[in-house]
Parts: structure tokens; C-alpha cells; sequence
């Protein structure tokens, strides 16, 4: 079949990539018996539910349920397709590809799309010293941009025009539609005519580049004062906006422990001119556990530094939040004197943004000055409300130390006795571990209810029936030999779980064959999602001592369903029957 990759050469990735070494390049592990556990890359916790299994070369996450081996894992965390993946790996490993057979179409896909942005990064900077692009010239220098700052940024212009772009790309063997999924054009359909015409269209331009070195999207910010600000490249096959930040591909060689995240383009560019090449951009995205992630395989330390208004702060708060739920080392600097590091810098140089910087606040400090912002602290009713809002945060940090150490600050600041301030911050402890046990209830409950749960209750299918399936699966999985055994008595039409059924077929066809269950070798025909099922469910029945006869009572159940329907279905054993029926062959489900 083509666009496979042949076993032989999938194991020997598997071997050379070995997952604990792998996966730990991107999250530290600690050993907990034959495995090893960390806190989630592909979601927010605090305490690790993320499991490697060096066994089956396998992970699974108990608390988003990303689950596979390791090639599944690269997918998901560089977010690539499959032979994208093994390609990743195989570099790494030093391993040659095969040389033909396998689906390259999206990576050929991908690297146009790289080309297309490099050639359009160039035309638009080619454009600001020509005619057509004085005004944005000007509109840099009129910022302070030194030519030097715009030559190294790739920085450029946009003309006036509608087909600049789409002209010039044309001429260098691009089509319309190739640049209209680069988001570099847009098509307009009018009276059955389709139009394509630039995306961006008299703008300064700034090249997102990512740290590869890759140009992988564009804003563009208007002139003058006129709306939008910035239009901005949305997803394409290279980029994803939530996880776009700028200036990295610099500031990742800074060789700096901590990165600095400021708002806009503009503050990271002229912060970088002026000597802090740490600086990166968020661009206005909200700040994600995915980001933070992302940060943290480059620095120890994020350095908030975003505008100093009420949106900026509340985006503070939240980043707070989240760098702190992963454990990164986080301060906030608080920019006194101007709205943004850039008017700032340009206000009193770079030595009072340099001494800012040095004397971020940590977050405690940054959200209790937070919460005092607005409070007449010489009133009592300020008092008390400051006393309260402090207890809180400080309850929040969980850290002792600290609360000690900043409740005999707010006593002696407050003139209050130190005692009630411990007290209140109990208290406060008390009440959000209350709710935190109960939103860990909550997580499991539906954690516990997986996709393949969701979407069979979606098509109203019975809880029983699911059961049944991944019970057969993970019979099956353990014991290869029961499939040729039940002779056709299932097929892959009778699963109702259409993630089940894509399993279903992707065992029977290697066990057809004689060939191995290793997962490694389903990651080629099955969806990451599916992976993580199928780690799921073989990891939850895997001390399962199943026999013959519990395969034939799954088939039984999911096929019970066929006939009767699910709704019929739902009355057709109860729970305890259903459980007796599973229990009395001495099974754990
Ligand atoms: N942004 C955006 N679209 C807008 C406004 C802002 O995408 N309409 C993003 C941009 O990435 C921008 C960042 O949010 O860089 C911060 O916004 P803002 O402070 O308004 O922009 P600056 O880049 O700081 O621009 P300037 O200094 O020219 O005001
Ligand atoms: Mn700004």
C-alpha cells in the first residue's frame, strides 16, 4: 500500500527513539515504580498525571487522556502529521528515510507554504526602500527604527495596492490559490467570479519568524489611526495563531535563564534595539498552558511585562495563573511612568526600563498592589477589604514561607495584629481547598467519561455497549489468537463507537497478517486521537485475566444492541447484570 512506512524500519525508530529519553526533552520525569510520571505538556495540572510507560514504549495522561507512543507524542508536541513525525525523529536518531512509499504530500505542502512566506517577507522588505513604499519608511524611522533594527527583523511595506503581492508571486510560479491559503491573499465571489486580491494592502508588514528560522505568518499595522490596527495571518498549515509568539527565534539565543513577554510588535522591536534581546511578543493572544509550555523549553523564568492598563493587568493575572499552575518561575514588572515599554524606552532611555526590569515584583507583590490599586487604606472599610483581598492571594500561593513573611509585612504596614491575618489566610485556605476537591471530582467524572464515551452517548449509544467494545478491544490486544478463533463472528459495522471501529480494523487487519500489535505501528493508520483510546483501553484492562468466553460475552452485548437498538438496548441488562456478567470471569472492568 503506498504512503506506509515498512515495520522493520518503524522498529528501529522505536528502539533508537527510545520515549522515556525522548519524551523527557520536553518534560522533566520522575520514576514511580517501572514508570515515570510529569506534569502534562498537552494540558494545565499541578500534580502529574502524565504516565510513561517504558514497557510498551507507551504514555497516557489520566487527566486529559492524550495518550500513545512516541511518534504519537512528537504529533502532538511539535504538531505535525505522522511521517512528518517519524522524519522529526529519524533526524534526530540519525536514521536515512525510506527513500520512496511513504505520504510526503503535506510536508511538500508545508515547505511551499514556508517558501511562499520567505519570498513575500522579502518582497514587502524589498518594497520599503522603493517608491512604492516611502511612507512606511518613514513611518519606522519616525518610530526610531534604525535601518539595521529593519534589516534584521525583515521589517517592510505592504503597497497601496491590490494585486502588489499577488503580482509579484505569480512571476516566481505561485498560484492564487496557494498564496490564498498562505493568508496572503483573499478571494472575493461575485456573480459566479472568483477575485483573489492581497491580503495586506498599505501596511508596515512584520514577519512572525519561528525558531527554526522559518517565516510562518505576517501583521500588518496601518499608518495612521485607522481600524483595524493590525490585520494578522490566522492559521495555515505553519502557523498556529494561539501558539504564536514573536521574536523567539532571537531571543532563544539570548542566552539569558529568563525571556521577557511584552503586548506588541513595536515594544519587542525597539526593546530588542535597545540591547534586550531576551524580549519577546505575545500579540495580544491569550496566554495558554500550550504557551507556556512552549516558553519553558527556553527559559526558567517569564518576565511579564505587558501595558500598563486594566487590560494589560488583567492579562498579567491570567498568565500569572497559568505559568504558576505549571510551576514556572514567573515576576511582573510594573511599568511606571508609560502606557508601554516602547514609550517608556523612547520617554527615559533603556536604563529605566533596564532598573524596571530589575526590580519586577513577584506575583504575590504584583497582585496584592493589585488589589490595594483602588482602596483608601487610612479608611477602615479599606482596610478591611485590602486585609481580605490579601488573605486570599496569600492563601492562594500555598506556600508557607511566604505567608508568613508577607502577613508580618501587612501587620506591621496595617498596624494590625499579625495572628488575625494568619487566621483569615486559614480560613481562606480552607474554603479553596473545598472547592479545588470538588473541581477534582468534577475533572475525574469527566475525564473518566472519554471521547469515546461522549460521542457514543451523543449517538444515545448504551454505556454498556461502549463498555463491551473496549473490553473486546483490550481482549483482543492481549490475546491476538482469540481473533482467528471467533471466525467472523464481528465485524468492524458493529461497533457503535466509530473511534472503536477504527481500532477494530486496524488490529484485525495486522493480526490477518500475522504482524506485530505494537502501538508504534498503529500510529500510521490511526489519529492521535485514536491512539490515546487505544492506550486508554489497554492500559485500563491490562491486568485483565480474560478468557475465550469474555470476548464471545462482548460480542454478545455489542451485538444486542445492533438488533434491538440502542434504545432497547439501554433496558436490555441492568448495570448489576451487566457487572455480575463481567465479574464472575474474574475480570477488572
Ligand atoms: N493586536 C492585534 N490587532 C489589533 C490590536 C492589537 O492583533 N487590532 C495585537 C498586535 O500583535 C499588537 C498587540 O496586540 O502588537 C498589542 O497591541 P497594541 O498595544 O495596540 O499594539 P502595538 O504593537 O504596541 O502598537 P503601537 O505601539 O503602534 O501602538
Ligand atoms: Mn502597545
Amino acid at each position: 500500500m503506498a504512503g506506509r512506512f515498512p515495520d522493520e524500519f518503524l522498529m528501529e525508530l522505536r528502539m533508537r527513539c527510545d520515549i522515556e529519553q525522548t519524551i523527557s526533552m520536553y518534560v522533566p520525569l520522575k520514576r514511580r515504580g517501572k514508570n515515570l510520571v510529569g506534569l502534562c505538556p498537552f494540558h494545565n495540572e499541578k500534580t502529574p498525571s502524565f504516565t510513561v510507560y517504558p514497557d510498551s514504549q507507551s504514555f497516557y495522561c489520566f487527566g486529559c487522556g492524550a495518550g500513545g507512543e512516541v511518534i504519537s507524542f512528537i504529533r502532538r508536541a511539535e504538531n505535525l502529521d505522522f511521517s512528518e513525525a517519524v522524519r522529526f525523529l529519524a533526524d534526530k536518531a540519525g536514521m536515512v528515510m525510506p527513500s520512496e512509499g511513504y505520504d510526503n504530500s503535506m510536508a511538500e505542502k508545508r515547505k511551499r507554504t514556508y517558501e511562499i512566506n520567505k519570498e513575500a517577507a522579502r518582497f514587502f522588505n524589498s518594497c520599503l526602500f522603493s517608491e512604492d513604499g516611502k511612507e512606511g519608511l518613514e513611518y519606522f524611522k519616525a518610530r526610531g527604527m534604525k535601518k539595521s533594527t529593519i534589516t534584521r527583523f525583515g521589517l517592510g511595506f505592504a503597497p497601496n495596492k491590490w494585486d502588489a503581492l499577488l503580482r509579484h508571486m505569480r512571476e516566481k510560479g505561485y498560484s492564487w490559490e496557494e498564496l490564498y491559503e498562505a493568508n496572503l491573499a483573499n478571494k472575493s465571489e461575485k456573480d459566479g467570479r472568483v477575485r483573489f486580491y492581497d491580503a495586506f494592502r498599505n501596511r508596515v508588514m512584520v514577519p512572525i519568524i519561528d525558531v527554526r528560522g522559518n517565516v510562518v505568518a505576517f501583521g500588518g499595522r496601518v499608518l495612521d489611526d485607522s481600524k483595524p490596527k493590525y490585520i494578522n495571518s490566522s492559521d495555515t498549515l505553519v502557523y498556529k495563531k494561539s501558539l504564536g509568539v514573536f521574536g523567539l527565534n532571537f531571543a532563544k539565543n539570548s542566552g539569558e535563564k529568563s525571556l521577557i513577554l511584552v503586548e506588541g510588535y513595536m515594544d519587542a522591536i525597539t526593546l530588542h534595539q535597545a540591547g534586550f534581546t531576551n524580549v519577546i511578543a505575545c500579540l495580544g493572544t491569550a496566554f495558554t498552558g500550550e504557551m507556556a509550555h512552549l516558553l519553558s523549553r527556553y527559559a526558567d523564568e517569564i518576565l511579564l511585562c505587558y501595558d500598563n492598563d486594566e487590560a494589560g493587568q488583567k492579562a498579567t493575572s491570567r498568565a500569572l495563573g497559568v505559568l504558576n499552575s505549571i510551576g514556572m518561575k514567573v515576576r511582573v514588572v510594573h511599568l511606571s511612568g508609560g502606557k508601554d515599554p516602547d514609550e517608556i524606552l523612547r520617554k527615559y532611555g533603556p536604563e529605566r526600563v533596564r532598573s524596571l526590569i530589575d526590580g519586577a515584583a513577584n506575583d504575590i507583590e504584583f497582585e496584592l498592589l493589585r488589589a490595594r490599586k483602588d482602596l483608601d487604606l487610612m479608611s477602615s472599610d479599606g482596610k478591611m477589604k485590602y486585609l481580605d483581598a490579601a488573605a486570599e492571594i496569600l492563601a492562594k500561593t500555598k506556600n508557607k514561607i511566604a505567608q508568613d513573611i508577607y502577613s508580618s509585612r501587612l501587620a506591621e504596614e496595617l498596624s494590625v495584629d499579625k495572628k488575625s491575618i494568619v487566621t483569615r489566610i486559614e480560613q481562606f485556605g480552607r474554603r479553596s481547598q473545598r472547592i479545588e476537591n470538588k473541581n477534582r471530582f468534577k475533572n475525574i467524572q469527566q475525564t473518566s467519561m472519554s471521547e469515546n464515551a461522549k460521542a457514543a452517548l451523543q449517538n444515545s449509544t448504551n454505556i454498556k455497549v461502549i463498555k463491551a467494545e473496549e473490553l473486546f478491544i483490550a481482549c483482543i490486544y492481549h490475546n491476538p489468537d482469540f481473533m482467528g478463533r471467533l471466525d467472523g463472528a464481528i465485524s468492524a459495522e458493529d461497533f457503535s463507537v466509530s473511534d472503536n471501529r477504527a481500532i477494530f480494523t486496524a488490529m484485525s487487519e495486522r493480526i490477518k497478517e500475522g504482524e506485530s500489535l505494537e502501538f508504534t505501528f498503529f500510529s500510521q493508520t490511526l489519529t492521535p486521537e485514536q491512539m490515546s483510546t487505544f492506550v486508554r483501553i489497554t492500559k485500563k484492562n491490562e491486568n485483565l485475566s480474560s478468557t475465550f468466553k469474555t470476548c464471545t460475552d462482548c460480542i454478545d452485548v455489542i451485538k444486542s444492541s445492533k438488533q434491538k437498538g440502542s434504545a432497547a438496548a439501554a433496558g436490555h441488562l441492568s448495570d448489576e447484570d451487566f457487572l455480575s456478567l463481567f465479574n464472575k470471569k474474574g475480570t477488572n472492568n
